[in-house]
């Protein structure tokens, strides 16, 4: 399969001042699952460049608030939104997020691939895993959770895992999502208690 780097989406992505094509992903996920609203605090994994940190500024609006977290820096800049340097497997990060209120969590990580499918499969479904730990402590009751993985052996073990946490789980590919890609979205909606 040809890689395009600079498809119709990159194309509209830059048109309108989106810092990653990946915006119009959760675009579409939010569209199908109607996620983010007003007033709302979400937390973004694997943030940089930024634009899922764009669109959820603008869909929470100025008394909503966003934290970012990615290894690399995300350079944003907006006075709801915090960003965090920082591994998110590291236990840090939990400083961040303890006693405060989430109503959503997001994670956009993808790990550095190594080209063998078995490792890059198992490193996804780690950062996966991690993230609906930090979802499972952290969010609030009724919120929702979206990670990107890339498909493997661990997708139906997280499916039942986040099965226990959320009302409804879901499997999403949006359109964005490149031809040839194995990557899918796990949407948790309404967090138990
Ligand atoms: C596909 S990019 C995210 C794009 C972003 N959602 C956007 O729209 O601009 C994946 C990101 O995951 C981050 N990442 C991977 N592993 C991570 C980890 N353990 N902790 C924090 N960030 C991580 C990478 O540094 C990379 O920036």
């Amino acid at each position: 399969m040809k890689y395009e780097p600079h498809d119709s989406y990159f194309h509209r992505a830059k048109a309108e001042g989106y810092l990653a094509r990946s915006v119009y992903k959760l675009e579409a996920i939010d569209a199908k699952y109607h996620l983010v609203a007003p007033g709302m605090h979400v937390v973004d994994l694997g943030a940089a460049p930024g634009s899922w940190s764009q669109y959820l500024l603008a869909k929470v609006g100025p008394q909503g608030r966003v934290l970012a977290v990615d290894i690399q820096e995300v350079r944003l800049r907006a006075d709801n939104l915090e960003f965090q340097q920082m591994d998110v497997l590291a236990a840090e990060i939990e400083n961040f997020l303890a006693g405060k209120i989430w109503h959503g969590l997001v994670s956009d990580m993808a790990p550095a691939t190594t080209g063998n499918r078995c490792t890059d499969q198992a490193r996804s479904a780690a950062l996966v895993e991690r993230s609906l730990y930090l979802a499972q402590r952290f969010l609030q009751r009724g919120g929702f959770w979206v990670a990107k993985l890339l498909e493997g052996p661990e997708r139906a073990p997280l499916t039942r895992a986040a099965q226990q946490i959320f009302e409804r789980v879901h499997i999403f590919r949006p359109p964005a999502t490149r031809k040839g890609s194995t990557e899918c979205f796990l949407i948790g909606l309404r967090k138990r208690l």
